[in-house]
């Protein structure tokens, strides 16, 4: 059985092909230069980017895995949530194969493909439900409780910002470039002095889930408007202490959903789930209380990537989650 998938719904333009659970080619073509000059993705021009590059890519995974596409058995493709042009660009050329193939075609949640990351180069049997998920990344940030693969109930989400969209503003902020997360995490790991917890922990109410990010982000704005001049110094300074006050409360909620819903399994997905010093408070938390903690296997499959478009679409055929249907634009009615 092979499974081409797309992922375009951001400023990643991502293509895999899979034989049964075996990954043949994977291609993914970064617009984070173009983004550079704007510090964020503008739609219009992601979609363009998009249309601009798709059938290269296409065209590079089929010969990278010498298949031609009447071999193809099913296609999958993100069809929601996030950057509607960019969605429309993927939708619009993976219906298409279909129409053409007379294949089915999958549509892809882009949250649930995040959480569905973690069983990339693992056994489904080491993720262990009922469990508590945090998925974080640009443009998402919530805690959801799934008592087994196909539930899922939404906890909380932020009442702002997705702690991603933060990082790339203080990074902003700094004149640093966009993605602001993976530029702030290196800077605050090269601050080895004692922490001054300048910025506040936004708890909201710390039993409940929601988050705020949009404070901090302002709490950081004055601070930097304090320094006379921003040496790097400064700026390993302030992404330390940044980042300690994101992951402190990201950690702790997660843990506190996990308490409340008697839960032994937590994961982390989105691409902040690359974050290091997350994924270290987490472990750490998660041993002390004996729960199992899961992140993605490998760093790729953090950030937006067509492989967790795959697998979510594998794990759909095997346990018929889906309607076999040959496509049309009608997959925004679904
Ligand atoms: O998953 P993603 O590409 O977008 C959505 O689907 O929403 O996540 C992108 C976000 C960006 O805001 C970027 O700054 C953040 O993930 N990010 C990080 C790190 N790497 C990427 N944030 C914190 N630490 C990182 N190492
Ligand atoms: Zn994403």
């Amino acid at each position: 059985m092979k499974i081409l998938a797309f992922e375009t719904s951001c400023d990643d333009t991502s293509i895999a092909l899979f034989e049964d659970d075996k990954l043949i080619s994977m291609h993914t073509k970064s617009q984070i230069k173009i983004h550079n000059l704007t510090w964020w993705v503008v739609p219009e021009v992601a979609s363009r980017e998009h249309a601009n590059v798709i059938f290269d890519v296409l065209a590079d995974v089929l010969s990278d895995g010498e298949v031609e596409l009447w071999d193809i058995d099913y296609i999958a493709v993100t069809t929601h949530p996030w950057l509607v042009p960019s969605l429309l660009t993927g939708i619009t050329v993976a219906s298409t194969l279909s129409q053409t193939l007379q294949i089915p075609i999958l549509p892809i949640d882009h949250i649930q493909a995040h959480i569905f990351s973690n069983f990339l180069e693992r056994e489904e049997s080491e993720i262990k439900f009922p469990l508590c998920c945090l998925t974080v990344s640009g443009g998402h940030n919530e805690v959801y409780y799934m008592p087994d693969m196909w539930t899922r109930e939404k906890l909380w989400q932020t009442q702002d910002d997705a702690a991603g969209e933060a990082f790339d503003k203080v990074a902003k902020m700094m004149w640093l470039w966009y993605p602001g997360g993976p530029i702030i995490s290196k800077l605050a790991s090269e601050f080895h002095w004692d922490s001054k917890k300048m910025f506040p922990r936004v708890y909201l109410e710390k039993s409940e889930f929601w988050f705020s990010f949009s404070g901090l982000k302002s709490a950081v704005k004055r601070e930097i408007d304090t320094r006379w001049e921003l040496t790097n110094e400064d700026k390993k300074e302030i992404s330390f202490e940044f980042q300690s006050a994101v992951n402190e409360v990201l950690c702790y909620k997660l843990m506190e959903a996990a308490k409340q819903k008697w839960v032994s399994t937590i994961l982390l997905a989105g691409w902040v789930s690359a974050n290091d010093d997350l994924n270290m408070r987490i472990q750490q938390e998660a041993t002390k209380i004996w729960l199992v903690f899961f992140a993605p296997a490998k760093k790729l499959y953090c950030m937006d990537n067509a492989a967790m478009i795959w697998i979510l679409a594998y794990y759909k055929i095997k346990y018929g989650q889906f309607e076999e249907k040959i496509w049309t634009l009608e997959v925004w009615k679904w």
